[in-house]
């Protein structure tokens, strides 16, 4: 098995060849942990039908039992056998799956996941990611794979596998290495259990193009975290203080920019687009997380499109202080 550089470090970062794939696979049917890449950010992954290892799953990233998982499955008829799709949720899937959307939909008395991952409701999370090597991961090992971001709880989720190492290296059993992820943001999350399509988490599939197909989502509001169990107002969290919409830069900061900026020591996009900020975000919040400075400045970034996902975590970020 080739292993990239960073597993001279001592961890278990592998590229994610055949053979390594492979390993992925005999892994997790041992109720090991295999952190992959997919589109949106890597995935802490274990056989969502074992109890153990979920439960472990929950222990590595200090995650409250209480905050649920999603479940990842290759096809959407793997799907529709764990969670009742009705219409909303078929043509939801039809459309956008592969891809960055997650459907919260009531989980069907034959799903025979895990009780813990469901944290107690009788909803289940299911997606399927647009990435080779989780589609190949999960064609291969034919369980579904409950895959919570592969970040400690509450952390900035990792956008590469050296992220994933420098976060989690030591609890896992294997990293697949498959570079940087692509969308860069977590999935949107859209609640389809009762006859009003909820918007659980804004991400990587633009709200406007989930209502042109659906019709209007209701947005869920801070008092119903019995809907969205896994959305405290502080979360993805660097260790800096974050200051948003900022024009200007104060003493002791470093201005992380988007559009014209001069002054920016990053610049999320230089040319104003939204989908290279969304690639870009952890990743540079990570890294003026790591330099000597006090605080972290944000340019203002426009709130629609993939900018109400990446407004959503920058706000979530700065809460924590
Ligand atoms: O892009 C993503 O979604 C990534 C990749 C790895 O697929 N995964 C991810 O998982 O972000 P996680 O665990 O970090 O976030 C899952 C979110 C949480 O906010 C959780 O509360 C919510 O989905 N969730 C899961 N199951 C749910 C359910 N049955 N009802 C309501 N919310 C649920
Ligand atoms: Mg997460």
């Amino acid at each position: 098995m080739s292993r990239s550089q960073t597993n001279t470090l001592g961890n278990r970062v592998v590229l994610a060849t055949a053979t390594a794939i492979t390993e992925a696979v005999r892994l997790i049917r041992c109720g090991g942990l295999v952190a992959f890449p997919t589109e949106t950010v890597y995935g802490l992954g274990a056989d969502a039908g074992n109890s153990q290892a979920i439960a472990n799953l929950f222990l590595v990233k200090g995650r409250p039992l209480s905050n649920p998982l999603i479940v990842h499955v290759d096809s959407i008829d793997f799907a529709s056998a764990l969670v009742e799709l009705d219409t909303r949720g078929m043509a939801l899937a039809s459309r956008f799956w592969p891809g960055p959307l997650t459907l919260v939909a009531r989980r069907r008395p034959s799903c025979l996941v895990s009780p813990l991952l469901g944290a107690g409701l009788d909803t289940l999370a299911v997606r399927v990611p647009a990435h080779p090597i989780a589609l190949a991961l999960l064609n291969k090992v034919g369980c579904p794979i409950a895959a919570p971001s592969a970040n400690p709880s509450g952390r900035l989720s990792p956008t590469t596998a050296a992220h994933v190492a420098s976060l989690l290296s030591d609890t896992v059993d294997l990293i697949l290495d498959g570079g940087p992820c692509q969308v860069g943001l977590e999935s949107t999350v859209v609640s389809l259990s009762s006859s009003h399509a909820t918007l659980l988490r804004p991400g990587g599939i633009t709200t406007e193009a989930i209502t042109d197909l659906i019709g209007p989502l209701i947005a869920v509001d801070k008092n119903a975290l019995c809907l969205s169990p896994g959305m405290p107002a502080h979360h993805y969290a660097p260790n800096r203080p974050l200051r948003l919409n900022a024009y200007d830069i104060y003493p002791g900061e470093v201005l992380l920019g988007f559009g014209q900026v001069p002054r920016a020591t990053l610049n999320l996009s230089p040319l104003a687009n939204l989908k290279e900020a969304a690639t870009n975000l952890f990743a540079m919040l990570r890294r003026l997380d790591q330099s000597s400075i006090a605080a972290i400045a944000v340019s203002p970034i426009p709130a629609s499109g993939l900018g109400a996902a990446i407004n959503d975590r920058l706000r979530r970020a700065a809460s924590s202080y």
